[in-house]
């Protein structure tokens, strides 16, 4: 299937569909009159082989209480194995309804009130919430931001981890927003100086199959052949991947089987359901059956990428862009062309855009914003038209 035809397919009209993108504009911005790229969801419907086994569910009718279906740790275990190399245990993995919500209860489990846990930041802004609302002690520790490269600030990070005996991390890998797929040497130093600090790592993998440059994806439990892995819990979902955000499926993969023996008592106490089973189902037929659809969503990505990228830095030569390595969450730094106190009321009154503003991700994003690249070609022209225009506007 090429481009076209991929978009004349699977192209989906969202707008009074209950989506949150689409359809909570005024709650979220004040004003419906905006074109979302926010939110982490695509404009895409899911694929096909997806949509015949939940068709198939409905039709036989039956939502009662029910299992994980054997095939689905099939096509998983094959998915991540022949892909990235990743060797997965049935007996490693938890389901849950959400990421975050698993996040959540991950904080519970590793740490107690009061505890310090770093992210490192800019980062997906419910990784705070999760701290602060567990009323554990945030630590950040800021990427190192070389004209819009990201990559990890190790000696703040080791001297803050002894500073505040930090006692758990939360990381982002590929990492929401600055795009980066951590290399392999990043991954062993990170989790080489978190082993000696005796610090616990989460790491959340959600991203981990939307790659659009060239770096290759390597898990944290594959590093040094698994060396870690008692130091750490992986989350990940096909829901980012596949475009099932609403259907509540999500895993967690602990290897330590301490860690685990706890985590499932802590679960059972809190009465957290195990994820859904019509997720279950979209799931299991995304990893047997989805591989080319997420190749074409991959190529669209890519080429929205390239567009605005050389449009916005052909107008405006200052405009900082983060090289898009992983997600289809582009990173841009407006500071040196909209002063980051007006980049709000600017985007949203004189761009008419919907996007997810830096500094929700925390200070060090202030001044960028965070673009939603897996939609049509079309939208995105739109979008940079609108960009583009109301920065020259400004100009003149
Ligand atoms: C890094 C990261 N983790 C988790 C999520 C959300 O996961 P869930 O919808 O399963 O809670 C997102 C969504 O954008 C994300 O970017």
């Amino acid at each position: 299937m090429d481009e076209q035809e991929f978009l004349n397919e699977y192209t989906a009209k969202r707008k009074q569909t209950d989506s949150v993108k689409w359809d909570n504009l005024k709650a979220m911005f004040g004003t419906d009159d905006l074109l979302p790229l926010w939110v982490a969801d695509m404009d895409f419907k899911a694929p096909k082989a997806v949509r015949e086994a939940l068709q198939k569910r409905i039709d036989y009718g039956v939502f009662g209480y029910s299992l994980t279906p054997d095939d689905y740790y099939d096509h998983y275990f094959k998915w991540q194995k022949e892909r990235y190399g990743i060797e997965l245990h049935r007996d490693w993995l938890r389901f849950g309804t959400g990421v975050v919500n698993s996040l959540n209860t991950l904080v519970k489990l590793l740490t107690k009130k009061g505890d310090s846990v770093m992210i490192l930041q800019p980062v997906y802004y419910p990784f705070k919430r999760v701290v602060d609302n567990n009323e554990r002690k945030l630590v950040v520790s800021d990427l190192k931001n070389e004209a819009g490269k990201y990559s990890l600030d190790f000696d703040d990070i080791k001297q803050k981890i002894e500073q505040e005996h930090v006692k758990l991390m939360i990381f982002c890998s590929p990492h929401n927003p600055v795009g980066r797929v951590w290399s392999e040497e990043e991954l062993t130093e990170l989790l080489e100086l978190c082993r000696k600090k005796q610090v616990l790592v989460i790491v959340d993998e959600i991203h981990h199959d939307l790659l659009v440059g060239k770096r290759p994806f390597v898990s944290a439990l594959s590093i040094k052949d698994g060396h870690y892995r008692d130091n750490l819990i992986v989350v990940d979902a096909p829901s980012k991947t596949f475009n099932l955000a609403s259907l509540m499926n999500s895993h967690v993969i602990i290897p330590n089987p301490q860690m685990r023996m706890r985590y499932d008592r802590l679960v059972s106490r809190l009465e957290s359901p195990a994820g859904s089973m019509l997720g279950k189902i979209a799931g299991s037929a995304a990893y047997r059956a989805g591989a080319t659809w997420l190749e074409n969503v991959l190529t669209i990505v890519r080429k929205n990428y390239h567009y605005v990228k050389t449009e916005l830095e052909k107008a405006f030569p200052k405009v900082q862009i983060a090289p898009l390595e992983g997600t289809y969450l582009m990173w841009i730094d407006l500071s040196q062309v909209v002063s980051p106190a007006e980049l709000e009321t600017f985007i949203k009154q004189k761009a008419h855009l919907a996007v997810d503003f830096g500094d929700w991700f925390g200070e060090a994003g202030k001044g960028h914003i965070r673009l939603n690249l897996a939609t049509t070609p079309e939208n995105i022209v739109k979008a940079t038209d609108q960009l583009i225009s109301a920065l020259r506007e400004k100009q003149s």
